[in-house]
């Protein structure tokens, strides 16, 4: 337990609020207890088991991801000591698109009140002009920006006058296999989804101060297979995206040139510096099975500014550039477990040219010992997500017809691994000696 005081004292079963996240490299159970108010919630448990059959955050084997989900759940049950049934599950893998549409709708010719059915409408119309790719579906429909009679930036639109309303809403999509191999997952799990969301969605939730969110600010969360983009402004997301790319790539990375396993180049990652401080010839020496190593802590740098250089120039600039939010001083928070890497905030200022911090969840001082770092945002930003859409149930709305996709009955779809060029693991030379920069110019070559 993490709370002092606790619904269980008076007498009566604490309403749970429970999300999980199915990570390339976890699977996370977070549980929360509603406050007697109802308006907040607090961490009471964090669950995780390594996660097993998901790759680049797509369920690749359904067998396993279930046992991890299921391990995961134990964990959490174990914690808090209850039940846990009714999951909110954030994920993210393969294509997700982002596209922008207007709606609008009249109110009439003299000046009249806002209802939420004026609402409902516009978001429809909004809807209505999307179109949806064969086998993919909308996920999310996000309000960006209300507008009343052409004054744009109007926070929240119902109560006020006005004789038109317009509508800037951002569609989420997502093939619907995807969707249903999640639902399929969770379900097999001995879990009901009570709704589903995107992970960078939840990870800038996690993290962002509703200060930040208002005055603009972009959340980046480099996990272990995917890079999640948030851009948010006006306290609204203006731009979500999901990028192939996390940690395992400069894992791969790291054992193609330098010819580790891949457990020792996981290793040798996590004590790597991205600040250039280090003196000519410093080197790291070690031995593993028998081999002595020494290698230039230049190399091991520059190995990782490579593969991170790169995920900011191709993936993560053009992604803010799309959002079209000129001031963000909130600058970037990081997040996600690579986020942990040493001089990683000055590469990105760099980089991007915007103030760079690493960012813990909000709650982090209310979550469990061990589950208080970078790689646990997500997972705490689907309660905020929870709590956020019980206030305001315009802010993030989502499509009950693909929670009902979920049937246990329907057949599981064959999943693939999505190929997404370059990110794939390189095969080393067969030569004796190595060429650290020809590896590394051969393992980007064919990128983007
Ligand atoms: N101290 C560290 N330094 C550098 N990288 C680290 C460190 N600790 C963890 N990582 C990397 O972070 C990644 C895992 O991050 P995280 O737990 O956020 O991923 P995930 O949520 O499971 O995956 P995803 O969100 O991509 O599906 C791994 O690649 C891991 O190697
Ligand atoms: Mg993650």
């Amino acid at each position: 337990m993490f709370k002092k005081t606790s619904n269980y004292t008076q007498g009566r079963e604490p309403e749970l609020l429970v999300g999980l996240d199915l990570g390339t490299s976890k699977v996370t159970v977070v549980v929360a207890e509603r406050e007697t108010d109802g308006d907040e919630a607090q961490i009471i448990g964090v669950g995780q088991a390594p996660s097993n059959g998901i790759r680049k955050g797509l369920i690749v084997n359904l067998d396993q991801a279930v046992r991890s989900v299921r391990q995961a759940v134990s964990d959490a049950q174990n914690m808090v000591g209850q039940d846990i049934r009714d999951v909110t599950v954030a994920f993210g893998g393969g294509e997700v698109t982002s596209i922008r549409s207007k709606g609008m709708v009249a109110l009439g010719r003299s000046p009249r009140s806002v209802a939420r059915l004026d609402i409902e409408r516009v978001i429809d119309a909004a809807q209505a002009n999307v179109v949806v790719p064969m086998n993919q579906s909308i996920l999310h429909t996000i309000p960006v920006e209300y507008s009343l009679d052409g004054n744009i930036g109007i926070d929240d639109p119902l109560g006020m006058n006005a004789m038109r309303l317009d509508i800037d809403v951002q569609s989420i999509i997502v093939p619907t296999a995807t969707i249903q191999n999640v639902l399929n997952c969770v379900t097999r799990a001995g879990l009901d989804v009570n709704s589903l969301v995107i992970k960078p969605l939840v990870s800038a939730l996690g993290v962002l101060s509703p200060e930040d969110a208002l005055a603009g600010a972009v959340v980046l969360d480099i996990g272990g297979g995917t890079t999640g983009v948030a851009v948010f402004a006006d306290g609204r997301p203006k731009h979500l995206a999901l990028l192939p790319i996390g940690g395992d790539h400069i894992t791969n990375d790291l054992a193609t040139v330098l010819k580790l396993p891949l457990n020792k180049a996981e290793e040798i990652k996590r004590t790597i510096s991205l600040r250039s401080d280090f003196e000519e010839g410093d080197a790291m020496n070690f031995e593993h099975h028998g081999r002595e190593y020494s290698i230039e802590k230049t190399d091991l740098h520059d190995i990782v500014g490579c593969r991170l250089a790169e995920l900011c120039d191709e993936l993560i600039r053009p992604q803010i550039k799309t959002a079209k939010i000129t001031m963000l001083p909130g600058g970037v928070l990081l997040t996600g477990g690579v986020a942990k890497t040493d001089g990683i905030e000055d590469f990105f200022l760099e980089k991007l040219n915007l103030p760079a911090r690493s960012a813990l969840p909000l709650d982090a001082n209310r979550m469990p010992p061990n589950r208080n770092t970078q790689e646990f945002s997500s997972a705490a930003g689907i309660i905020k997500y929870i709590l956020e859409r019980e206030r305001d149930p315009f802010r993030y709305l989502d499509n009950p017809s693909v929670i009902k996709g979920g049937d246990k009955a329907r057949p599981v779809q064959p999943v693939q691994e999505p190929f997404y060029p370059g990110t794939q693991p390189q095969k080393g030379s067969d030569g004796q000696g190595f060429d650290l920069f020809g590896a590394v110019r051969k393992i980007f070559k064919d990128i983007f």
